[in-house]
């Protein structure tokens, strides 16, 4: 095979960034078809690059093997304290021929973020493509997060009988104040050792007094021995920011946040209220369901795949200097 060369990712590469995504795009789609159809076009997939390119502090790199354009890899941070000193490759920054030349055009981009003093790094990659995640892999990566997708169901499951599943009301915002917190403390335990912020339960309830009649959200509660025990919220997909571009299904809705409190966890609470937000989507007419969960999330990462949902990207980290 001839010698790689790796140069600055510049507006010229557009063309190709976008024949090489949607090439990625229409192998993604073969192995999880509810992924969007229209990045499987190269001028679709351009103009999605074309937007990446045009943020704040981009930069990247791209692979040529006799000239032709073989891959591209392009980061920029995301604002705000949550992620640290960073750069994300989000699910149109990133297209390669040859998986092992993701490692090269990392080599090449991360030079630049070091420098510049932003050491945590995060990747999206597409689930099914193997040899992409194991080159990441040998770059240091680790697995954080996974975005997942099933369809709807057919019709409603019937729920265990000692838990009952319900629209939330007003008269329950003190027990979904509650419930809100409950994700944050878990997931500040280990494994997942989260520093995201908690919150408090006074913040957590005024939110609810404000939006638990929101139209757009579909909150549901699950009582268990006369006692709400946990709650979970459905809502469009186009709701959730951290999906978005070839990562985001076409007209599906989304399960945004579910937790049981820790005494009533294994009791299938948490299986019936995923249920109801399955029902309440295919009900929307949304054809499929998108969820995501920590890695790490020892709870969540097995209730969820338990429900049918299926992997389409990984969410991989680096910190450098270690
Ligand atoms: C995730 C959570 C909502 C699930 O609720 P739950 O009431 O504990 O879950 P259930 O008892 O309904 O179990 C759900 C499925 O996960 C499976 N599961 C649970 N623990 C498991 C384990 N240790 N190993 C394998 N599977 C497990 C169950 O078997 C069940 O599948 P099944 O019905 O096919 O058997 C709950 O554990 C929770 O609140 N976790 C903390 C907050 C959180 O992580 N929220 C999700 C944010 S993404």
């Amino acid at each position: 095979m001839s010698r790689l060369e790796v140069l600055p990712f510049d507006e010229s590469h557009l063309p190709d960034a976008g024949r090489l995504l949607a090439a990625r795009h229409r192998r993604h789609r073969a192995a999880e078809p509810h992924l969007p159809a229209r990045f499987e076009d190269p001028v679709t997939c351009s103009t999605e690059v074309a937007a990446v390119l045009g943020g704040t502090d981009v930069s990247g790199a791209v692979a040529l093997r006799d000239g032709r354009v073989v891959g591209y890899l392009l980061g920029a941070p995301k604002p705000g304290p949550d992620w640290g000193r960073n750069v994300w490759v989000e699910s149109a920054g990133l297209a390669v021929e040859e998986a092992e030349d993701a490692r090269d055009l990392y080599a090449a981009a991360a030079a630049r973020w070091a420098e510049e003093g932003r050491t945590a790094h995060y990747v999206l990659v597409p689930a099914h493509d193997e040899a992409l995640v194991s080159a990441w892999f040998r770059l240091a990566f680790g697995h954080q997060h996974t975005h997942a997708v099933r369809e709807v169901p057919a019709g409603p499951a019937g729920t265990p009988p000692h838990v009952r599943v319900r629209r939330a009301a007003r008269g329950d915002v003190a027990a979904l104040a509650r419930l809100d917190l409950e994700l944050p403390a878990h997931q500040a335990l280990a494994p997942t050792f989260s520093a995201a912020p908690t919150g408090t339960y006074e913040e957590a309830l005024a939110e609810w007094e404000d939006d638990v009649d929101d139209p757009d959200f579909a909150t549901f509660v699950a009582e268990h021995e006369g006692r709400v025990v946990g709650s979970a919220v459905g809502c469009r997909l186009e709701r959730s920011g951290s999906h978005a571009g070839p990562a985001r299904p076409d007209g599906a809705g989304f399960l945004g946040f579910a937790a049981v409190l820790p005494g009533a966890r294994g009791l299938g609470a948490g299986r019936a209220l995923g249920e109801a937000v399955l029902d309440w989507s295919r009900s929307e007419g949304h054809a499929c369901v998108v969820t995501d969960w920590r890695a790490t999330n020892l709870l969540s990462s097995r209730a969820w795949p338990a429900l049918g949902f299926r992997p389409s990207y990984l969410r991989l980290h680096r910190l450098l200097g270690h």
